[in-house]
């Protein structure tokens, strides 16, 4: 990896943005790597703007690299404003914001993010009542297999 690279990734672990579950969150996705273990959530809160559905907030937690972490922290802010659509079809390059270029060897981390985002972007909404919280990830990691996670491994 490159100085530039590794410093910019220090640079946004210094100060990660969007961490932590969204409680009132619209959708939840949540996905594994089988290659390396590691888990991402990304939760979104949508709102209405000029007529149109866009995200509010997003936000996500991690079981993952300190890469997985620096990519789901720029793409976090960099979803805000953008509808479903244009979210959907958000490259893990183009989520990696002002990281730039993943070295080869970590594109799966950015891969990662982007399973999370179109996961909750395929998630039904909330189902109501709504629960008090939604499950954290060490939550649902723990909780007995009973189908209440959906984990999508990336291909
Ligand atoms: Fe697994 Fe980065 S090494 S997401």
């Amino acid at each position: 990896m490159s100085d530039e690279f590794e410093s910019k990734v220090r640079d946004a672990l210094a100060n990660p943005q969007n961490q932590g579950e969204l409680p009132d969150a619209d959708a939840v996705g949540t996905v594994g790597s089988p290659d390396c273990g590691d888990m991402l959530r990304m939760w979104l809160k949508f709102t209405e703007k000029d007529g149109k559905k866009v995200i509010d907030r997003a936000s996500f937690q991690a079981f993952g690299c300190q890469t997985a972490i620096a990519v789901a922290s720029m793409a976090t802010e960099l979803l805000k404003g953008k509808t479903p659509e244009e979210a959907r079809h958000l490259s893990a390059q183009d989520l990696t914001g002002s990281l730039g270029t993943l070295p080869p060897m970590k594109i799966h981390c950015g891969q990662l993010v982007e399973g999370a985002l179109r996961d909750a972007l395929d998630a039904s909404p909330t189902p109501s009542p709504a629960p008090s919280h939604a499950p954290t990830l060490a939550e649902s990691i723990h909780r007995p297999a009973s189908g209440k996670i959906r984990i999508v491994p990336l291909d």
